[in-house]
């Protein structure tokens, strides 16, 4: 395999690839990188001033480097020639038919990258999966590698691959932080003199900025099955603590004071134990989902069944929440104003996808509410089409009827007889209550789905408030 990396191509330039690639070219000056996709309206995004990605301070790397050693094109196979080492940051979506149907991983994307390099290589390469695979892919890209790929390069030595397993552990909103100071570096590889040699220089280009320390060497199937293993984790942890939060709201007990009793212990820690409404995002779901499909495959049923429950809880902790809407406005919304902050997965993205907020306006829509939605980050198009069934014929014409899009929070809320807040954007802190009480139907309620608001304060106000996790502020009559 190459030794030294001087040219870097990266397929796929999404959440992942982008910003993963962004930095390596901001750190390695010395090493080209380019970033390259099959739809060209992403890649011209890349190259103008609207970034398709928002992530805070990804901006002024994209600015700093690109036409430097940064480039985003649409020219596939020009790019995976010039490369010694290609990533492969494609989309790996839940399958939506057919075998493993809503648990398997889509590997299509990645299929086609594969036979693309293989096709287009003229020299040989190292091949990083940064996407999520499940376990043992490597092994059906080897296969296909070695079916279709040529065997000589120009001057007739042979061409090898090494495939490596190096997955990305950002989350968004914070993925410049994550990438520029990470835990831990994971790069999988054959237990072999290439394969090691291959991981090698992959571990050099992160030791531009990354203490050797950091970066763990293991073999592909561990390091493929730790990305999947990891995101399961802390997925359980928030099904963990969403479970308390409804014992709580029964009880009287304070999910937050739980979480950070328990927290205080070492051994549990006290990040990621934050009480919600229900976990989103683009790994979690489709991660556990491919483990659960993995287990079954592999006849391990009460594995599958283990880790189906934290889908499971998280699907309650939405359904419950949808539900204290409903009860709480007088058993039906019918024909009422719901004004729904925050539409992205979680703070400090555009990106929507498996948001809670989806789910809550689709229960909100069956009641037939009248839906008002803001979100800072998340375009109105995007917005609509996530309302939207898929292959329901007119729903796109329904949906406008019953959602309306606002600039702003107090717009969303006005003459509304609930505000549901579903992310914990910073701006949603800093409301002025009083003045959105006063334009509010009454009772006026609100429903807090991060426990972010100061829920007193706003009683104060006149509101009738509900916060995840926070028993009844009614006590039983025998305290009273
Ligand atoms: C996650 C992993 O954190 C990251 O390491 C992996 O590489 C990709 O998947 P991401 O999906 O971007 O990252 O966001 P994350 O911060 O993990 O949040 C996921 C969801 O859980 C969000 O909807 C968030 O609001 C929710 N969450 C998180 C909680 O409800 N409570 C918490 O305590 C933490
Ligand atoms: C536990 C709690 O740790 C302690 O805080 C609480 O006050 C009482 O219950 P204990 O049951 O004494 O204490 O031992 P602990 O160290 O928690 O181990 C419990 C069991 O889990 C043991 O069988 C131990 O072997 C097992 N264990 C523990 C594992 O299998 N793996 C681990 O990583 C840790
Ligand atoms: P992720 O969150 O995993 O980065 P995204 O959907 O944001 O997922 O990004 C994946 C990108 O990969 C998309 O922009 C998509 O167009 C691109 N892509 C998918 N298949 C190919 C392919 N065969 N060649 C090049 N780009 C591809």
């Amino acid at each position: 395999p190459p030794t030294k990396v001087r040219t870097i191509c990266c397929i796929g330039a999404g959440y992942v690839g982008g910003p993963t690639c962004s930095v390596i070219a901001l750190k390695c000056p010395h090493i080209k990188v380019i970033i390259v996709d099959v739809n060209p309206d992403r890649i011209n995004a890349w190259n103008s001033d609207d970034l398709p990605v928002f992530e805070p301070g990804l901006d002024e790397i994209v600015k700093q480097c690109r036409g430097k050693n940064l480039f985003f094109s649409t020219d596939i196979d020009e790019a995976i020639r010039q490369s010694e080492l290609v990533f492969v940051s494609v989309n790996t979506p839940t399958k939506t038919s057919g075998m493993g149907k809503g648990f398997a991983a889509d590997l299509h994307y990645v299929e086609a990258s594969t036979r693309r390099i293989a096709s287009v290589a003229t020299s040989s390469k190292i091949i990083v999966e940064k996407s999520t695979v499940p376990c043992r892919t490597a092994a059906s890209m080897r296969t296909i590698l070695d079916a279709n790929s040529n065997s000589v390069d120009e001057d007739g030595s042979p061409i090898s691959f090494q495939i490596l397993s190096n997955p990305e552990f950002l989350a968004e909103g914070t993925a410049i932080r994550d990438l520029l100071n990470p835990d831990r570096v994971l790069i999988g590889s054959l237990d072999t003199k290439e394969g090691k040699m291959a991981a090698g220089a992959l571990r050099e280009i992160y030791e531009n900025w990354v203490d050797g320390s950091k970066i763990y060497e293991t073999g592909l199937w561990s390091s493929e099955l730790s990305k999947l293993a990891a995101n399961a984790l802390l997925a359980q942890r928030i099904s963990s603590i969403n479970s308390l939060s409804a014992i709580c709201e029964a009880t009287g007990a304070d999910v937050d004071e739980v979480a950070h009793a328990c927290g205080l212990d070492k051994r549990i820690g006290d990040r990621f134990l934050k009480a919600s409404v229900g976990f989103g995002g683009s790994c979690f779901q489709k991660d556990i989902l491919n483990l659960v499909y993995l287990s079954e495959s592999l006849g391990l049923k009460e594995v599958a069944d283990y880790w189906q429950q934290v889908i499971t809880m998280n699907e309650y902790s939405k359904s419950r929440f949808a539900k204290k809407v409903v009860q709480t406005l007088f058993n039906t919304i019918t024909m009422k104003k719901v004004a729904v902050l925050g539409f992205a997965f979680k703070k400090d993205t555009g990106d929507t996808r498996e948001s809670a907020a989806i789910t809550l306006c689709r229960y909100f829509r069956q009641e037939r509410a009248l839906i008002s939605i803001y979100d800072p980050k998340v375009s109105n198009n995007q917005i609509y089409l996530d309302m939207t069934e898929p292959g329901v014929i007119d729903d796109g014409a329904a949906v406008r009827s019953q959602v309306a899009i606002c600039d702003n929070a107090e717009d969303a809320c006005r003459d509304a007889e609930a505000v549901v807040i579903c992310t914990e954007w910073d701006e949603f802190r800093q409301l002025d209550w009083q003045r959105i009480y006063g334009r509010m139907k009454k009772p006026a309620f609100v429903f807090d789905g991060r426990g972010i608001t100061d829920a007193n304060k706003l009683r104060s106000l006149g509101f009738r408030v509900h916060t995840v996790g926070k028993g009844p502020q009614i006590m039983d009559p025998i305290w009273a």
